[in-house]
């Protein structure tokens, strides 16, 4: 049972910052910080702590600012706490997985959660090892799929809106783009058209506009369970204490109990292989010129994601666990395509609300905007890629489209 709280002091001059949010939790809650970490991917601080009873907990504070895009609000953060007790009644073998939430606090304008320090790697960590251990990273997510889908989404079924992608998936990006506009290169953002890495794009917003009123063939055939809604690498911490192994806990859901898609949460986990993982870790690099843009990511890359991105596809596709799922859906690998470069997409504004440093392998850091900028240029390379393909074909070959972000990068690939 998580011990939930108000606080009430009243509010700091200037408003709440994270600093004070930080010290009135800490003090609330009798725990001394230590550092913070630097791993999550939305503005929330998260920090290591040690409680009065010894235990070692993670703290995490938000205090969202103006504009926060929807994900990054304290109505989400909080609905994280809802997702997870309803799913200990409607999943309980898939929420025996979840970290608990030890305590929340609901501040004046910011909240604050902390859960047990789990010692642990997050699921992508056998693809940085040298050599890779590819199969190892496989194994582990063939685990957690049985938890998370089998266990999770599967334990309900709903019939899905009408109009569901172009909500759910489509307008996330187009709704964050006001935020985008007001900070990525002007010329960028008007422009109807735009080159990237030599390939002549249409602004992604246009490009998104041929597909209306075509999407209902890759529509889900039902949406089922809340099991996760944000699953990228990072929210699966593989324990690292050699006599549990096997075991993994998940952390931070999407903060919502409505109906939802599985193939939205495994186009998650591409996502943060294909781009998101590899762009916080190195950063990209991006040249404008009058011939448009070259994108890539900086050095070293990981040669385990690239191989990764090129077997998640055919292992999703032969994994058991998952034929009942795909059995009638034959718009899923178009949808997961689709929603993997709409997760690029809406990457990009949600970059700019994360103000945490973000140190590469060698120190350097990357700016919010460096990492939006990177993001929303991938993001249009991949989303004409595939309405060009669906065009043209009538369905989109993934290793075509997927080389796009491994293969034809400037720089060698990721
Ligand atoms: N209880 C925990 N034990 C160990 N590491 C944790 C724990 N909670 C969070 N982390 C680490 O902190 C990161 C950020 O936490 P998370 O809640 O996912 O924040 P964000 O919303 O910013 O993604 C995680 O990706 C993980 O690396
Ligand atoms: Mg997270």
């Amino acid at each position: 049972m998580t011990d939930r709280r108000h606080v009430t002091p009243t509010r700091t001059a200037g408003g709440w910052n994270e600093e004070a949010a930080l010290a009135t939790s800490a003090d609330t809650l009798g725990l001394t910080v230590a550092d913070e970490i630097l791993d999550g991917g939305s503005p929330a601080r998260v920090y290591r702590t040690t409680a009065a009873t010894g235990d070692d907990l993670v703290l995490k504070v938000l205090v969202p600012a103006p504009g926060a895009v929807d994900g990054h609000d304290l109505a989400s953060f909080r609905h994280k706490l809802h997702q997870i007790e309803r799913l200990r009644t409607l999943a309980p073998r898939l929420a025996a997985h979840y970290l608990p939430v030890v305590h929340f606090l609901d501040g004046d304008g910011w909240s604050a959660c902390t859960t047990p320090f789990y010692d642990s790697a997050d699921l992508a960590a056998p693809l940085r090892e040298s050599p890779p251990r590819t199969g190892e990273f496989f194994r582990r997510h063939a685990t957690l799929v049985r938890a998370l889908v089998l266990d999770g989404y599967a334990v309900c079924s709903h019939p899905t809106p009408v109009g569901h992608l172009e909500e759910v998936v489509v307008g996330r990006f187009l709704r964050r783009l006001p935020v985008l506009r007001r900070a990525l290169p002007e010329d960028l953002t008007t422009a109807p058209r735009i080159t990237v890495n030599g390939v002549p794009c249409e602004a992604p917003h246009l490009a998104l506009g041929r597909l209306t009123g075509r999407l209902a063939p890759l529509a889900p055939a039902r949406l089922m369970a809340p099991a996760h809604g944000d699953a990228n690498t990072r929210n699966v911490l593989w324990c690292t204490r050699p006599e549990a192994a096997e075991e993994f806990r998940l952390i931070d859901p999407r903060g919502s109990v409505e109906p939802w898609d599985p193939v939205y949460d495994l186009a998650k986990t591409l996502f943060s292989l294909s781009v998101w993982d590899p762009a916080l870790r190195t950063g990209f690099s991006v040249h404008g010129s009058k011939h448009g843009y070259e994108v890539g990511f900086r050095q070293p890359v990981f040669p385990g994601y690239r191989a990764a991105v090129h077997r998640f596809l055919p292992h999703l596709a032969t994994h058991e666990g998952l034929s009942f799922l795909f059995r009638d859906d034959p718009g899923w690998l178009d949808r997961l395509l689709l929603t993997h470069a709409l997760h690029v997409l809406a990457e990009a504004p949600c970059r700019l609300s994360d103000r945490k440093p973000k140190p590469d392998l060698q120190g350097r850091e990357s700016t919010p905007e460096a990492l939006a900028l990177g993001h929303y240029l991938l993001g249009t390379l991949l989303i004409n890629d595939l309405v060009d393909r669906l065009d043209r074909v009538g369905h989109v070959d993934a290793a075509g489209h997927l080389a796009l972000v491994t293969d034809h990068l400037p720089g060698g690939g990721s």
